[in-house]
């Protein structure tokens, strides 16, 4: 494969706004590539009717070919030329929840190439909210399929400066707009069939969709603390994602003795003068030992939300200052808790230690 080397076009929005989606909705229209935000993360978009503008996608991510792409729209009426079948439970999904972090697996139509869904004969579609993201896909006229816009097996990007990061020179376009909300990636539900399951989580919870729908569970191969039963449902779950540069682990227990033991363990690396990173909370950071040590906090426990929405970015941080070891303070998995402890175990490629 050859790789060239692309001028990437930053377009700000606050600034020439109408310029910015004209030029990106013209570039998306020609089969080339922009990033753009979501209330999520950032995406990778590119005409999702077209084969080869989604080759470009697996080539400028480095991405696996078998994981499929999530299609965007920006209105309701555009899923019935995508999809075959929206059954009820479908239907009182997307009215409870989109515009939003929420993904729908369908049976696809004929008109979505399998380049897009990875050879299946589902395709996955979301909604979102975010208006730059709703702007480019009206002004496009297309259905945009964007996986997040990172490099695979890097955290996804929430900052238009991740996106710069890992990708400029290999796409024509990055629309800067850092309003990304929530942090972490949507909710997949699969809803192809009658049993709902929930395919990676997010801030749209299992309690919230068992409201809409009764019966929902979490596919069983990404349920545990360690995947072990089969392949899971959503192929790009199976990967190392989200991983930082830096051996991650997971300290669990009371607040003082997790305190205790990272400490502990700065103390025995820095003998070594090895940096350590620390991922702590509002609550803890000031409690850790400054010796040759990189503490950020996540946030505050008070707010689980805030905790989600920071985790990349600060995973991406301690890649930036070149640490080695990342100890990491485990977090409620209550509401996006549950999301963000299930990419953080990931992160951590299940390394936890209970103290
Ligand atoms: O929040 C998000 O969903 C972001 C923003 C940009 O919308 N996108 C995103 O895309 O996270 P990506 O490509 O990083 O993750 C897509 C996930 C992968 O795990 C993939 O395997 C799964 O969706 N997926 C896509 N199509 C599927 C299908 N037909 N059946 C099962 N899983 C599918
Ligand atoms: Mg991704």
């Amino acid at each position: 494969m050859e790789d060239k080397i692309i001028e990437t076009i930053i377009g700000k929005i606050g600034q020439n706004d109408n310029e910015i989606y004209e030029k990106a909705a013209s570039i998306l229209q020609k089969g080339g590539l922009v990033a753009f935000p979501t209330e999520t993360v950032y995406g990778l978009g590119a005409d999702a009717l077209s084969s080869q503008a989604a080759k470009k996608i697996y080539a400028a991510k480095g991405r696996p070919s078998d994981n499929p792409l999530i299609v965007h729209i920006a209105d309701v009426e555009a899923l019935d030329k995508l999809v075959k079948n929206v059954s009820d439970k479908a239907k009182a999904l997307m009215d409870k929840f989109w515009p939003g972090p929420m993904t729908l697996v369908f049976e696809k139509s004929d008109i979505v190439p399998y380049d897009v869904t990875g050879g299946l004969e589902t395709v996955a579609v979301r909604l979102p909210s975010h208006e730059t993201a709703r702007q480019l896909i009206r002004r496009s006229g297309c259905y945009i399929a964007a996986p997040s816009a990172n490099t695979s097996g890097r955290p996804s990007p929430t900052l238009a400066e991740h996106v710069i990061e890992d990708l400029s020179g290999k796409i024509d376009m990055i629309i800067a707009d850092d309003t990304v909300e929530v942090g972490i990636e949507s909710t997949i539900i699969d809803v192809s069939t009658d049993e709902i399951l929930v395919l990676r989580p997010g801030f749209i919870t299992l309690d919230m969709i068992r409201e809409v729908v009764g019966k929902a569970e979490l596919d069983p191969a990404i349920a545990g603390d360690r995947s072990v039963v089969g392949q899971p449902k959503a192929p790009g779950m199976k990967y190392r994602h989200y991983a930082p540069k830096a051996e991650l682990k997971i300290v669990q227990g009371d607040k003082d003795k997790v305190i205790a033991y990272i400490n502990s363990q700065v103390e025995a690396l820095a003998k070594d003068n090895v940096r350590v990173g620390i991922m702590a909370t509002d609550e803890s950071i000031d409690s850790y030992s400054r010796n040759n040590t990189v503490i950020k906090s996540l946030g505050s426990r008070a707010n689980e939300a805030d905790i989600a929405k920071h985790l990349y970015a600060v995973l991406r941080a301690f890649d930036d200052e070149g640490i080695g070891y990342i100890f990491s303070e485990s977090f409620s998995r209550n509401s996006v808790g549950q999301a963000t402890m299930n990419r953080l175990i990931k992160a951590a490629g299940h390394c936890i230690v209970e103290v």
